[in-house]
């Protein structure tokens, strides 16, 4: 499976980059590097050590969009393209708007245009606004409290409308709380421009000296030590999350299965279409909620793992247990 990555050079998207491309997925980069530098792809590059396909452009843009969509054959995207300080959203709402709303409505367009349903949002915990209480569960109402956030709280709208509009695509939101951390090499990271917003940046800034000091926003809160409490997850636990999320919306076609294991087993799979087998359904899939909360089970291995270990037997038996 391809995965198109849009703002995949940025913090989150470079560490997801690597954990799909681990876990066996094809991927293209897309971003247009307005707060991202191609250098963190090259690294990503040196880490997984394969090239990535990257290519330079701007999801408002259908024409940047198509060029992907022409180019190669995207089965799902992952799309973290977007601004995300919240300060700066309050000054430039138009900006934010137009970035995070708008280009995920042409991204949409082009999508569906190339017959590609299946997308995974980064949302934000911004969309739970001020909670009632704490902690927070999926189902707590949404609101927002500036423009960044209303951008994230309408873009799952639409993406909840188009869902209905069409149950063909399949949609997951991340709503993700603090990412901090970075990949275990060191090699990449956060690296924000100009001087950080968010608390972790300015600790580790602080820590190497490039800032002298930095200021506890308040410390009368009614909390432990009168200092906010917030959820910080480490950013490749953050990043597996994608990857466990495109293997779960995967529900896979026969042609798609074939091609997974084409990928698998480095070869072409030869197969032609014949006339459908008697007593044949056309769809067939679980919903493994219940499982879940009942047995605390669920499934660890996506199609690519599936594929690799059947070929993994399959090549050092090539008779079976004959052989
Ligand atoms: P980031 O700024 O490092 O990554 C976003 C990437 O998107 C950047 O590489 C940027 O160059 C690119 N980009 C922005 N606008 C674009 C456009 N119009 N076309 C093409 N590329 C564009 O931010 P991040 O921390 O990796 O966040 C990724 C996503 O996760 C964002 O949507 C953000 O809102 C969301 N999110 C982040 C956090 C967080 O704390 N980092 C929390 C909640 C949600
Ligand atoms: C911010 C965003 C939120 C986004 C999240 C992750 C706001 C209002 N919210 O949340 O939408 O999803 O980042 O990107 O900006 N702090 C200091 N000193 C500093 C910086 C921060 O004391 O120099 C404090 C803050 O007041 C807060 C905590 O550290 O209590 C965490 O701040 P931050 O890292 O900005 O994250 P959030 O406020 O949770």
């Amino acid at each position: 499976m391809r995965i198109l990555v849009t703002g995949g050079a940025g913090y989150i998207g470079s560490h997801t980059c690597i954990l799909l491309i681990e876990a066996g997925y094809d991927i293209v980069v897309f971003d247009n590097f307005c707060n991202a530098s191609k250098e963190s792809i090259a690294r990503v590059e040196k880490i997984v050590g394969k090239t990535i396909p990257l290519i330079e452009g701007d999801i408002r843009y259908k024409e940047d969009l198509n060029r992907v969509f022409e180019s190669y054959t995207i089965d799902a995207v992952i799309h973290f393209a977007g601004l995300k300080a919240v300060g700066e959203s309050v000054e430039k709402p138009l900006e934010y708007y137009d970035n995070n709303i708008y280009g995920t409505l042409v991204l949409c367009q082009v999508m569906a245009a190339h017959g590609c349903k299946s997308i995974v949002f980064s949302s934000s915990a911004t969309v739970y606004g001020d909670p009632h209480s704490t902690p927070i569960k999926e189902d707590f109402p949404l609101s927002a409290t500036n423009p960044y956030g209303r951008s994230k709280l309408f873009i799952e709208e639409m993406l909840r409308d188009l869902y209905v509009s069409d149950p063909e695509w399949k949609i997951v939101l991340l709503r993700y709380f603090n990412p901090i951390g970075a990949h275990e090499s060191g090699t990449i990271g956060e690296d924000p421009n100009g001087i950080p917003n968010n608390l972790l940046p300015f600790i580790a800034q602080t820590a190497i000296g490039t800032r002298a000091c930095l200021s506890v926003f308040g410390d009368d809160y009614d909390t432990v030590d009168g200092t906010g409490v917030r959820d910080y997850i480490h950013v490749m636990d953050l990043a597996d999350g994608h990857v466990k999320a495109l293997d779960k919306m995967s529900t896979f076609t026969e042609i798609m299965t074939i091609k997974a294991f084409e990928a698998a087993c480095g070869k072409k799979v030869p197969y032609s279409i014949a006339p459908r087998r008697a007593g044949d359904i056309a769809t067939c899939f679980a919903d493994p909620t219940y499982a879940k909360a009942v047995l605390g089970w669920e499934a660890q291995r996506g199609i690519n793992e599936m594929c690799k270990d059947s070929w993994r037997w399959q090549s050092n038996n090539p008779q079976g247990y004959k052989s």
